[in-house]
């Protein structure tokens, strides 16, 4: 596909993905940073199987992907409740999915409000990464040198990003200096997905192996850490790739701030805490085939390591369960 910037750095969000009359469209994750190709999707199975492969990622992109799916599904005179059913069986961790497929069932179930619900949807996702940037980037001094894990870019959230856009933000302030790029073992989003969108934002990167990231902190060459999450539970223990809670811990020990930036879709004040988050185990054969292997898609960073978490309501500290209760209007737990 030729590429449809939305401004110089970043992909438009109908590049990423979009619903069109008969079809769900991804930018195919899985074939970057080599080549640049759409899947269409034109079943609801075949949504959930893009989501489970990966063709599309990513806490919010995931939650937009599913929407777009039950508005397929609307359009094709399909069963909504078995629609639904089957988005929601595609990924386990990320809460904006069945956060996505709940708001898509409230109200008018007709295909065109269906339709109307999920464009617009997507485009208040990547509106809220736009605030959480704002927000973010306030948090970061000048000649800051960032360490991000895994994708929370563009790509991850239908347009602009989350972690990755503080890093834009922070970028276009003049207070960014350089990016460290965890590869992100075993699928590498780091390295295929965070670095390409880096590049072509033209902001300066280097993608390290997920284990040179205590070396770099010893030696003083980082400053700040950033990430996404795919789940945010009501007391700030927070679910992300594998690898983050690592970077937490290191980030504490060398006393550098360690910020996870996420729209409100993905707080969730039903699970009161990281243990009741359900983790993805996926195949082990993406980590090798040769042995027998462990596959664990994410881990839990505890809210004590967390310094802040931002999203479009702004910078929330410790205490979480008052703080992210008061970004989602409600009271907090007792
Ligand atoms: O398995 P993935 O690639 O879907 O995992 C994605 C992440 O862990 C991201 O960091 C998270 O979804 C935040 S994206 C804004």
């Amino acid at each position: 596909v030729g590429r449809r910037h939305l401004d110089p750095g970043g992909l438009e969000p109908e590049a990423i993905l979009r619903l069109e009359d008969d079809r769900v469209v991804f930018l195919d994750q899985r074939r970057l940073p080599d080549e640049e190709v759409e899947l269409e999707c034109r079943t609801v199975p075949e949504v959930a199987e893009a989501i489970r492969t990966l063709a599309v990622r990513g806490a919010p992109s995931i939650g937009v992907a599913a929407a777009y799916g039950l508005a397929l599904a609307a359009a094709r005179g399909d069963d909504l409740d078995e629609a639904a059913r089957i988005l929601l069986a595609a990924r386990p961790t990320a809460v904006n999915l069945p956060w996505a497929v709940a708001e898509m069932r409230r109200g008018d179930q007709a295909p065109s409000a269906l339709a109307a619900r999920a464009r617009e949807l997507h485009r208040e996702e990547v509106e809220r990464c736009r605030q959480m940037a704002t927000h973010a980037a306030g948090l970061v001094e000048p000649g800051a040198r960032a360490l991000t894990h895994c994708n929370a870019g563009g790509l991850a959230t239908g347009g602009y990003g989350s972690a990755v856009g503080a890093l834009r933000a922070a970028w276009e302030r003049g207070l960014l200096e350089h990016v460290f790029v965890d590869e992100t073992r075993p699928l590498l989003q780091g390295s295929r997905l965070t670095a390409w969108e880096l590049e072509q934002a033209g902001i300066p990167h280097a993608v390290i192996a997920d284990s040179a990231a205590a070396a770099m902190m010893g030696r003083g060459e980082v400053t700040h850490v950033f990430t996404g999450a795919d789940r945010i539970a009501a007391n700030g223990d927070t679910a992300n790739k594998i690898g983050t809670y690592a970077l937490a811990v290191l980030a504490r020990h060398h006393g550098l701030p360690f910020y996870v930036v996420a729209p409100t879709s993905t707080v969730d004040l039903a699970t009161p805490t990281g243990e009741e988050i359900p983790i993805e185990e996926r195949d082990p054969t993406e980590v090798t085939r040769r042995f027998t292997a462990r596959n664990p898609a994410f881990d839990v960073t505890p809210a004590e390591l967390i310094t802040a978490i931002v999203t479009e309501q702004g910078v929330h500290r410790a205490p979480y369960d008052a703080s992210l209760a008061g970004a989602l209007g409600v009271g907090a737990a007792a």
